[in-house]
């Protein structure tokens, strides 16, 4: 039974501050957000090789998937359903340990064991949410939190 993941916190901050930098760099020039967010997908996964990195966006009072890096997902979320329709009732960052224990999740890979999701807001409404999935139990904390706002920030900077 030892799949609670022991991270280094010293070295993942590291790898976000990092990443932080090279994404800032990375989406200065474009504005396009679906470009914007398929890069970040794309940077995210590269760097932690998460089971699943990626958006949904609210569309018509509905999630609705957006770009993303990993396996098939469910398309569409309603407010309040599962992790991602949490976290946009909530309008806060939402970490899930265990996503067994988390009532109303929704198991898009029975690969996924932990779940963090990050609200993303334009003129203070949630337009959408990051979701990041783990094959491992307890894989999120709070350095995981404060660097996937800190990119949720800089995408956010293009929705102005
Ligand atoms: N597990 C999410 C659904 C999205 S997938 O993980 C990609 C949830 O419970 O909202």
């Amino acid at each position: 039974m030892n799949n609670f993941k022991k991270p280094n916190l010293g070295s993942l901050e590291a790898n976000y501050k990092t990443l932080v930098t090279q994404i800032d760099y990375l989406i200065e020039e474009e504005n396009d957000i679906t470009a914007i967010l398929s890069n970040v997908s794309s940077a995210l996964q590269e760097t932690f090789n998460f089971l699943w990195v990626g958006f949904y966006l609210i569309k018509n009072k509905e999630l609705v998937l957006g770009p993303f890096q990993g396996p098939v997902a469910c398309f569409r979320i309603k407010k309040n359903e599962g992790v991602c329709g949490y976290c946009w009732k909530e309008k806060k960052t939402v970490i899930v340990s265990d996503v067994n224990k988390f009532p109303g999740h929704i198991a898009c890979s029975s690969q996924s064991k932990s779940e963090i999701v990050v609200p993303i807001f334009k003129n203070n409404n949630v337009f959408g949410v990051l979701d990041v999935d783990s094959k491992s139990f307890n894989q999120f904390n709070i350095i995981d939190k404060i660097y996937l706002e800190k990119i949720v920030r800089s995408i956010e900077k293009k929705l102005i």
